[in-house]
């Protein structure tokens, strides 16, 4: 790699495989974009239903899981290889362990994601929600998977240094959880390519399937984005993380916790109401867990809460914890049997689902990606800070009109569903319902188009980087160095 900054930066690009990292975050935008426009189309046709020229593959039933397939698994899941391939040859201190595996892991996930876009949209769907890719490619997915843990855990095996830092510890969990929910819940009778039957039926299947559902919540949009939040907080705030020890503790009250929330997405269902209620209790201790990961990661900033004021990638990073905080109050609160009463069904769910999806992970990993960009590529920063500023603001207003109006769409539509009349029929037709929901679904378009305009902005802002070397804005802070030695301190992210 030419153009290197710096001798120190000169001798990284030889010591570590960048060019996995390197790819992996070019693709966390471009899926990014690629997501969150089909994002803003669906929200569109929400409003103007006729966009779709009843095509069938331009259909929101087509379309909605071509979405989260592609926020969750190719832009999140892109983020997430990044990030966890950088933090553990950087903090154990070695190359990753095979640089034909990397690349093997890269093109396979491609795979996996050009597979879901094909047949996604052709309607090719186990129509089981966050799991909907079919039989061949679930057996892919599970072949990748594996080599990624491979090449994760064989790297954390041959490492220069004693300690496991503790982003490697959220990395390794997510890793080996969402092997064992994909395996477990993807289970299922071929009946030919294009389709499958899940061994498990009625109660037992919908179980299993809100078992997955929700840790692919607790471990691939929250373990593994708390790993890239302990890596690039204290690095970028250079603080050492603010409590180790509740680091740890957090970790193990939050992966023992987790994995028992599942039923509060079947309640009132024929779920045998005990598992029902143990859910939700599991679900209200789970407040104390989450929140002890963003009060670690937002009390890191101690001493340099000034750098709020100057460096734009603290601010995205800070926000996105403070967001991850508000969604992690609200899940537990509509996990309460009554409260869920009033929230299921209804667009509060889409409201709380998106403030920790774009709130949380899609703000931490932008973080991380401006982090990472200049690093990866060998420049001194980011083209324009200027520019991120004004992305951190697109993103914020962005999810702010996204989630309020949901939030009151959901209780309009809660309160009107629930509304009888003294004869015992109902106030409002369900067609009432949706009339009035037409201004919150105008306001949230407004709101995801502007976060997508801030995702094209990044594009620019890293395709300008890659391209151009020197900087055009002046740097608010000087960007953060490795330490030389690059000895681990405790608490300290290499
Ligand atoms: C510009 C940004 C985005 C827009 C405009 C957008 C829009 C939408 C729309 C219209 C729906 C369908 C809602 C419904 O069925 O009523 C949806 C669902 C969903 N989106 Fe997004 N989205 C965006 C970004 C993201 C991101 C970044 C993620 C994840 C990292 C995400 C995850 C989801 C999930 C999980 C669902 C399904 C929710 C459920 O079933 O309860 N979205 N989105
Ligand atoms: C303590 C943490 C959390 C708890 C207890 C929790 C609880 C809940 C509850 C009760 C629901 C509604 C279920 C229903 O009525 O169908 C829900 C839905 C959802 N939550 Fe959370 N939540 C938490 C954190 C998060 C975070 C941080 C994210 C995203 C990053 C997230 C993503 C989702 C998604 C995607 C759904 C929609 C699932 C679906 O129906 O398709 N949650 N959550």
């Amino acid at each position: 790699m030419s153009n290197v900054s710096t001798a120190e930066q000169q001798r990284d690009f030889e010591v570590y495989n960048y060019e996995v990292v390197r790819r992996f975050t070019i693709m966390t935008v471009a899926f990014g974009i690629i997501g969150m426009a089909v994002g803003v189309y669906l929200a569109a046709l929400m409003i103007w239903p006729g966009i779709s020229m009843e095509i069938p593959w331009l259909s929101f039933g087509r379309l909605r899981p071509l979405h989260t397939n592609a926020v969750i698994f190719a832009f999140g899941g892109s983020a997430l290889f990044a990030s966890s391939l950088f933090v553990v040859q950087r903090t154990c201190q070695v190359r990753l362990i095979s640089d034909g595996l990397a690349s093997v892991v890269f093109w396979g996930w491609m795979l996996v994601i050009a597979s879901a876009v094909v047949t996604l949209p052709l309607g090719i769907t186990t129509s089981k929600e966050y799991a909907e890719l079919e039989w061949p490619i679930d057996l892919l997915i599970t072949v990748v998977w594996v080599l990624y843990a491979i090449l994760y855990f064989g790297t954390i095996m041959k490492r220069k240094v004693a300690h496991i830092y503790v982003a490697n510890w959220f990395f390794g969990a997510f890793i080996v959880t969402v092997a064992v929910l994909h395996i477990l819940n993807s289970l299922a009778i071929p009946v030919h390519l294009g389709k499958s039957y899940p061994v498990y039926s009625g109660a037992v299947d919908a179980m299993v399937q809100w078992w997955y559902g929700h840790n692919a919540v607790g471990f691939f949009l929250t373990a593994g984005f708390l790993g890239m939040m302990y890596y690039f907080v204290p690095k970028q705030a250079e603080r050492p993380v603010y409590s180790y020890r509740l680091s740890i503790v957090h970790f193990w009250a939050l992966v023992a916790v987790y994995i028992w929330a599942g039923p509060h997405h079947l309640h009132y269902t024929a779920l045998p109401d005990w598992a029902q209620s143990l859910g939700m209790v599991m679900s209200l201790i789970l407040l104390a867990p989450s929140w002890g990961g963003m009060i670690n990661g937002i009390m890191t900033l101690s001493g340099a809460w000034h750098k709020l004021r100057t460096d734009p990638i603290i601010r995205f990073l800070i926000v996105s914890l403070s967001f991850y905080g508000m969604s992690t109050f609200e899940g537990p609160m509509m996990s309460i049997k009554t409260v869920n009463a009033l929230s299921h069904y209804t667009d509060w769910t889409i409201g709380h689902v998106h403030s920790g999806a774009l709130g949380w992970v899609a703000m931490i990993s932008i973080g991380a990606i401006y982090y990472l960009v200049p690093i990866l590529f060998g420049r001194k920063q980011m083209y324009s800070i200027v520019w991120i500023n004004w992305h951190f603001w697109m993103s914020t207003i962005g999810t702010v009109l996204y989630i309020a109006s949901m939030w009151v769409n959901g209780i309009v539509q809660g309160l009107m569903w629930r509304a009888y009349n003294a004869d015992g029929t109902l106030t409002y037709s369900f067609a009432e319902s949706i009339q009035a929901s037409y201004p919150g679904y105008l306001v949230r378009f407004i709101g995801g188009f502007i976060f997508l305009a801030g995702m094209f902005l990044m594009a620019w802002n890293v395709y300008k980087t890659i391209r151009e070397e020197g900087v055009r804005d002046w740097a608010p802070s000087e960007p953060p160095s490795e330490p030389a030695t690059g000895a681990t301190v405790q608490g300290a992210a290499a």
